[in-house]
C-alpha cells in the first residue's frame, strides 16, 4: 500500500454558509475526459486557495466527491468500503429516485459570487471531460429555515462529534479521513404546505415552529420527520450524520425546495433514515414531510480525504504495483488537526506553490453548524 500518511479531511465540516452551489456531473467517455479529470483532483486545493485567497472573510469552501461508477473507471480496486450507488427506495405512497453522477461540487461561501467564481473555475479545468447533470443555488433562509419555515439544521452534532460522524475512521484505514454524502433535490408543494395549519406542520416536522422546540416524546407522532430520522445502533447509542441543507427556489416557475445534503462516516446511517422516511417506521408509518416533498434527484459520493484526493491526479495510489507518485504523496505531512481548515499537503503535481504553507480548502467547523 503506497504510502498516505496523516490524511486531512476536504472542508466536510464547515460553518454554515450563506450561499452554496450544488453541482453534479457525468464525465464524459475517453481517456482524454478520464485525464483531465485526475488532473483536476490532482489541483483541487490549489484552484481552492487561488480563488479562496482572494477574499478571505467570504470563507470559500469546496467538497469533491466521487461516485461509484466513476471511482470504478478511473480507479478500480481497492476502493472505499461503502461506496456503492444509491439505491431508490419505494414506499407505499412515497418514491426517492436514483439519478445519475459521477463528481459533486460542493461548494460553499458567505457570498453567492465566491461559489459562482468558484464553479466557473472548476468548470474551466475540467471543460469537456464532463457534463453537468445538474446545478443548484441554495441560500441561507432567514434564521436558517428551510423552505418550509422550519429551522433547519438544530440537531446536527458539532465539534469532535461532527468529525467522528462525518469521517472515516480506521475501519477503512487506506480511507481514512474520507466520508459519504448522499444528495437529494426535493421541491416542495409549497401552496399545500402553507394551507396547513401552523400546528399541524409542527407535528409534521416534531418541532415548534416559531419557537423551534422540539416537541416531548409522548406527544410528537411517530410518523414525524424528528421522530423518523432519530436512530440507534444494537446498543442504544444515537447515529448521526451531518446536514448542510439549503433552500433554493425560482419563484417565477413555481419552484420550491430543498437540497438535501448529507454526509456520514458510513453511509448505510443516512440510508436507513432515508428508508425510514420512504418506507416508514414500521413500514406503511412514513415521514409525512414526503407529503409536501418530492425527491427529484438521489445520489451517492465517496468524498476523499484532501491529502487522497490529490494523490488521486496520479491514479489510485493503492492500486497493486502503484508507484509511491513523487510529488502527489506526502510522506511527511504537516502535523495540523483535522479541525484546523489547515491542509496538511505536500507539494502537488505541476503545483510548485505547494512548498509553501497550504492555507485553506474552508474554514474550521463551527458549533453553530
Ligand atoms: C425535504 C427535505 C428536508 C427538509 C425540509 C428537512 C428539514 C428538517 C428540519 C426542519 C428538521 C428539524 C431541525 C433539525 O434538527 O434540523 C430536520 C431534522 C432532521 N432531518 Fe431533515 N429535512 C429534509 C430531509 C431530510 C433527509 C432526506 C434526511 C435523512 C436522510 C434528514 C435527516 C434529518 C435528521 C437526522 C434530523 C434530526 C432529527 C433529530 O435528531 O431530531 N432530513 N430536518
Amino acid at each position: 500500500m503506497a504510502p498516505v500518511e496523516a490524511p486531512a479531511a476536504q472542508a466536510v465540516n464547515v460553518p454554515l454558509p450563506m450561499a452554496a452551489h450544488f453541482i453534479v456531473l457525468n464525465i464524459t467517455p475517453g481517456d482524454e475526459a478520464e485525464d483531465t479529470v485526475k488532473a483536476f483532483f490532482g489541483n483541487t486545493a490549489a484552484l481552492i486557495r487561488s480563488v479562496e485567497r482572494r477574499i478571505p472573510e467570504e470563507q470559500l469552501s469546496m467538497v469533491v466527491g466521487i461516485g461509484s461508477p466513476a471511482w470504478d473507471r478511473l480507479f478500480g480496486a481497492p476502493r472505499p468500503a461503502g461506496l456503492h450507488e444509491f439505491q431508490p427506495l419505494r414506499g407505499d405512497k412515497h418514491f426517492a429516485p436514483s439519478t445519475p453522477g459521477d463528481l459533486l461540487l460542493h461548494i460553499r461561501a458567505k457570498s453567492e459570487r465566491m461559489c459562482f467564481e468558484m464553479a466557473m473555475q472548476c468548470m474551466n479545468a475540467l471543460g469537456d471531460a464532463v457534463v453537468a447533470v445538474d446545478e443548484v443555488h441554495g441560500f441561507r433562509y432567514f434564521e436558517a429555515r428551510a423552505m418550509i419555515g422550519f429551522v433547519d439544521g438544530v440537531e446536527n452534532p458539532d465539534g469532535q462529534d461532527a468529525l467522528a460522524s462525518t469521517l472515516v475512521g480506521d475501519e477503512d484505514p487506506r480511507f481514512k479521513e474520507g466520508s459519504y454524502v448522499i444528495v437529494q433535490k426535493y421541491l416542495h408543494d409549497m401552496k399545500a404546505w402553507n394551507a396547513t395549519a401552523t400546528d399541524e406542520q409542527e407535528r409534521v416536522i416534531g418541532r415548534s415552529k416559531q419557537g423551534n422546540i422540539e416537541m416531548a416524546e409522548d406527544v410528537k407522532p411517530t410518523n414525524s420527520h424528528s421522530s423518523l430520522n432519530v436512530i440507534e445502533d444494537a446498543e442504544g447509542n444515537q447515529l448521526s450524520i451531518v446536514r448542510a441543507n439549503l433552500p433554493f427556489a425560482n419563484a417565477a416557475r413555481n419552484e420550491y425546495g430543498t437540497y438535501f445534503i448529507g454526509y456520514a462516516r458510513d453511509p448505510a446511517i443516512t440510508e436507513q433514515m432515508l428508508i425510514n422516511m420512504f418506507i416508514g417506521r414500521p413500514p406503511g408509518n412514513y415521514d409525512r414531510l414526503l407529503d409536501f416533498s418530492t425527491a427529484v434527484t438521489g445520489t451517492l459520493f465517496f468524498v476523499p480525504s484532501a491529502t487522497l484526493l490529490a494523490a488521486l491526479g496520479d491514479g489510485n495510489p493503492f492500486a497493486p504495483g502503484a508507484a509511491p507518485a513523487s510529488g502527489s504523496v506526502p510522506t511527511a505531512p504537516v502535523a495540523a488537526p483535522v479541525s484546523s481548515g489547515t491542509l496538511p499537503i505536500g507539494s502537488l503535481k505541476g503545483q510548485p506553490q505547494w512548498s509553501q504553507a497550504p492555507s485553506a480548502s474552508g474554514p474550521a467547523p463551527d458549533a453553530s453548524n
